[in-house]
């Protein structure tokens, strides 16, 4: 970068370094954030195509989960890695709707660039953006169904319409079910409200045998075999003893040196070492505990005595299946060896080491009311419990979003014309520019059913004109049913998803299309991987050398 200071060039920018700015920059970004969006644009709907991607060491996902599509593109772009970023927070968020999102963001930018071109100024459109946002989110509440949580219909429907879209689509009726009854196992009342987290859900998958054997289970699954093979494999309604230290002899962090000169001596040193390993296996048996679950090491010494007083034991545990396995069982986790307390012992109904596939994994199942449950995923394939496990995390995440705030919409583009037909009016009533803005806002809504019917293979110019005039004559929940092809009643169709996701969705597209927008000057620090020699000296000294591309 160079001002003019008395006739001489200041540089303030290293050689190499790029800049671009003003409708060149806001047009590259729109540019690039297209791009992204138009890559996921035939994964939408359930009839959306799914995407193969291998990534550089040749390990292939084959996917129609927008988040997953863009995580694995190894996008370069910074405004592209926006929109990979809006994926992200969607996900997070709300769970689902990650390829909506992108969608709407991407048909924001591309009319936001059409009113640029017709020198509306971006801070307009930016705040006309922001008045639609907030229009279009008090609609979606006005129209909102709200649920009864007593009754399931609308959850596994929601559940159901998640997968709909996914490869294991065809057991969505199965597995949406588990789903259900995994959240509302974890749920908690707080205040009158629930609150459901997705993390409670413990997800292991084996490939093997098909997604019907997919089970849900009262308590945790670990990928993990019985540490000994001296111990028993199966215990009926175990006491549990949750343990986070190990049972080892601890080494010090300095080495030491032990002068040993009889073989008594010696004797009575290991001897010392056994009567301190005995001591621990001493205060586990002594609360009753015929199960040990242990997140840390144990000695082969110590696994004997254990083995030899009949507890089965699993040792390194994840410290996450360690605080579900609490939460599933009622124990606690026990630190100190010296300090259990009776209260501090969990229970399970059975504790079983069985073989799933070719791997032994261990059952703490049967948990009286658990607060952490797990749901153990089958397939023919490695690729298909993969997907199904994508699946699923929308499935439980939907799920979660009505537990958490009853209230869900029809979907296959209803609640997006509904909104663009409302904002529409809305548009009429603000002043000029505005008025364009949000004109905008309500026209990029329409790419969800325009997309919807595109990807199923449908004329959307006639479906979205009946579409259009049935809104107007306040059909509220007309949208297009895929599977059909028919323009109707998405209530009727059973087609629903949580308001939560809708609402999540018109957030994140607004915001990353108003950053994006935003923006009218990119600077980019060269990174170059031989720097160029300028004829006038060495680089990096503020020298005129070609290559410079900096203005
Ligand atoms: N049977 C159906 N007919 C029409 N649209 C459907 C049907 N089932 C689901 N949809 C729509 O598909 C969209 C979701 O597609 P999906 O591929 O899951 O994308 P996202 O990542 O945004 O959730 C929603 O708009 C939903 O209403
Ligand atoms: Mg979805």
């Amino acid at each position: 970068m160079s001002t003019q200071a008395g006739g001489v060039p200041v540089l303030i920018l290293r050689e190499g370094s790029s800049r671009s700015r003003g409708k060149e920059a806001q047009h590259s970004n729109i540019m690039a954030a297209k791009v992204v969006a138009e890559t996921v644009k035939s994964a939408l709907g359930p009839k959306g195509m799914d995407k193969m991607l291998v990534d550089s060491f040749g390990d292939v996902t084959i996917t129609s989960d927008g988040r997953t599509i863009l995580d694995e593109m190894d996008i370069q772009h910074p405004a592209a890695k926006m929109m990979v970023e809006v994926a992200k927070t969607q996900d997070n968020e709300a769970g689902d709707g990650t390829t909506t999102a992108v969608i709407i963001s991407g048909a924001l930018l591309d009319k936001a660039e059409g009113l640029i071109n017709k020198n509306v100024h971006a801070t307009i459109i930016i705040d006309g953006y922001k008045k639609a946002s907030d229009r279009a989110l008090k609609t979606l509440e006005k129209i909102a169904i709200p649920v009864d949580l007593s009754l399931q219909g609308y959850l596994k429907k929601a559940a159901m319409t998640a997968m709909a879209s996914k490869l294991v689509a065809e057991h969505r009726g199965y597995l949406a079910d588990l789903a259900v009854k995994a959240i509302l196992q974890v749920a908690e009342k707080e205040a009158g409200k629930y609150k459901a987290d997705v993390d409670d859900i413990k997800v292991e998958k084996k490939p093997g045998e098909s997604v019907r054997e997919t089970k849900l289970i009262n308590g945790i699954v670990l990928d993990k075999e019985v540490v000994h093979s001296g111990m028993p494999k199966r215990v009926e309604n175990p006491k549990i003893a949750l343990l986070d230290s190990a049972l080892e002899i601890e080494k010090t962090e300095f080495d030491a040196k032990i002068n040993i000169e009889s073989p008594e001596q010696m004797d009575a040193f290991l001897k010392q070492e056994e009567t301190m390993l005995r001591e621990m296996v001493d205060k586990i048996t002594a609360t009753g505990a015929k199960v040990l679950l242990c997140q840390k090491g144990i000695d082969d010494m110590v696994q004997h005595f254990l083995s030899r007083k009949g507890i089965l034991v699993v040792r390194r545990i994840k410290k996450s299946d360690m605080e579900k396995l609490s939460k599933a069982t009622g124990g606690k986790i026990i630190t100190n060896l010296d300090d259990i307390n009776p209260a501090d012992i969990g229970y399970a109904s059975l504790v079983e080491e069985r073989k799933i596939g070719n791997d032994k994994m261990t059952f703490v199942e049967g948990c009286k009311n658990p607060r952490a449950v797990t749901i153990l995923i089958r397939g023919g394939t490695e690729r298909i419990v993969d997907e199904a496990e994508r699946s699923l995390h929308d499935a439980l995440c939907v799920v979660r979003d009505i537990v958490e705030e009853p209230k869900v919409l029809a979907g296959g583009g209803a609640p997006e014309l509904e909104v663009s037909r409302e904002l529409k009016k809305y548009a009429g009533m603000l002043p000029g520019r505005e008025q364009l803005a949000v004109e905008c806002f309500a026209e990029a809504l329409e790419t969800i059913p325009l997309t919807l019917t595109e990807n199923a293979g449908l004329d959307p110019i006639d479906i979205l004109s009946e579409l259009r005039a049935r809104h107007e004559k306040g059909e509220t929940w007309t949208g297009i049913e895929v599977h059909s092809g028919k323009v109707q009643d998405m209530t009727q169709a059973g087609v629903f998803e949580p308001l939560a996701v809708k609402k999540q969705i018109i957030k994140s597209a607004t915001e990353a299309a108003s950053m994006i927008l935003k923006i009218d000057d990119v600077i980019a620090s060269g990174k170059m991987k031989t720097p160029p020699t300028p004829p006038g000296g060495p680089p990096g000294m503020g020298g005129m050398g070609p290559g410079a591309g900096v203005y």
